[in-house]
């Protein structure tokens, strides 16, 4: 399939890692220019996502920058178009709620859950979306999760800022499509990544099991067996970013293994 997504340019927040690195790499492969936004272990993703092709032609760029606080976000859209001229593609993906038992979170364990991930995506979004308007082209992805529809006991934090994040993508879907401007959500299940592994430690805590048995739990909770691998994520992100998709706006696609079978 000829996704003619080459020459674009595209900005991925939390890329140095897990499924926005998947993102980042695929996208690289297509002949996209990606920036990647996040606050450490940036030159190892940067190397890691440059030499993933050889015949890319596209350029890598990391920018760091600590996406919880509100000064971040105009800088990095800055940078990207002084850099390339254009910024054709956001990909929403930085975040890490911490889970664990409802009792035993603080307040500031949910705010820093919605900072990060509801607010940051929203603030990203507002900072890209002038540029995308000028140019009447857009489209944006954000990486919300399957705990926005079915939220685990141990993971309210998280599955409070994507239930927002959901809401938010298909309200601001409408304003958009006028404009040129799809904007969709792909929620994955538990994903094969490091956060999957922390996600993991803190909830085999919350339940007083061991990780070994966490671990099992959110793989065999999944029909299909085992987790959702970061590629199968970054293939659906490119497709949707593609105009083979240009109908597509305001969705959320799962991508969960059978696990939300919900109508
Ligand atoms: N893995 C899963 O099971 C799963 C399932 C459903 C949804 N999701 C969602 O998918 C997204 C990515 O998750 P993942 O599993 O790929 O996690 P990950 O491997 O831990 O990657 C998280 C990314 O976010 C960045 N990040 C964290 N704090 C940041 C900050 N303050 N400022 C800037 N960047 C920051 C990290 O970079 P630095 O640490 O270098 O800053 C990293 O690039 C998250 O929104 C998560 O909720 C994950």
């Amino acid at each position: 399939m000829d996704l003619k997504l080459n020459g674009k340019t595209a900005l991925i927040t939390g890329g140095s890692s897990g499924i926005g690195l998947a993102c980042a790499k695929t996208l690289f492969m297509e002949g996209v220019n990606v920036v990647i936004a996040a606050d450490r272990d940036l030159e190892s993703a940067e190397a890691e996502i440059s030499s993933s092709s050889e015949k890319s032609g596209a350029k890598v760029v990391a920018i760091k920058a600590d996406l919880s606080k509100g000064e971040s976000f105009q800088p990095v859209a800055e940078a990207v178009i002084e850099k390339f001229g254009r910024l054709d593609i956001l990909i929403n993906c930085a975040g890490a709620a911490r889970a664990g038992a409802f009792l035993e979170l603080d307040g500031q364990d949910f705010l820093n859950a919605w900072t990060l991930k509801t607010l940051g995506y929203i603030r990203m979004t507002q900072a890209v979306l002038p540029h995308m308007i000028g140019r009447k082209d857009g489209r944006i992805i954000n990486i919300i999760g399957a705990a926005a529809k079915t939220p685990p006991p141990t993971f309210l934090t998280g599955s409070t800022a994507n239930a927002a994040l959901v809401n938010f993508t298909k309200g601001l879907s409408k304003e958009l499509a006028p404009k040129g401007i799809r904007i969709n959500a792909i929620s994955p299940a538990a994903t094969r990544t490091e956060r999957a592994i922390t996600l993991a430690r803190q909830t085999a805590q919350a339940k007083g099991i061991t990780l070994e048995e966490a671990l099992a739990d959110s793989s065999s909770s999944i029909p299909i067996g085992r987790m959702i691998e970061p590629s199968e994520i970054a293939a659906l992100a490119a497709f949707l970013l593609s105009d083979l998709a240009s109908s597509i706006t305001g969705a959320e696609i799962f991508i969960d293994g059978g696990q939300t079978p919900g109508i």
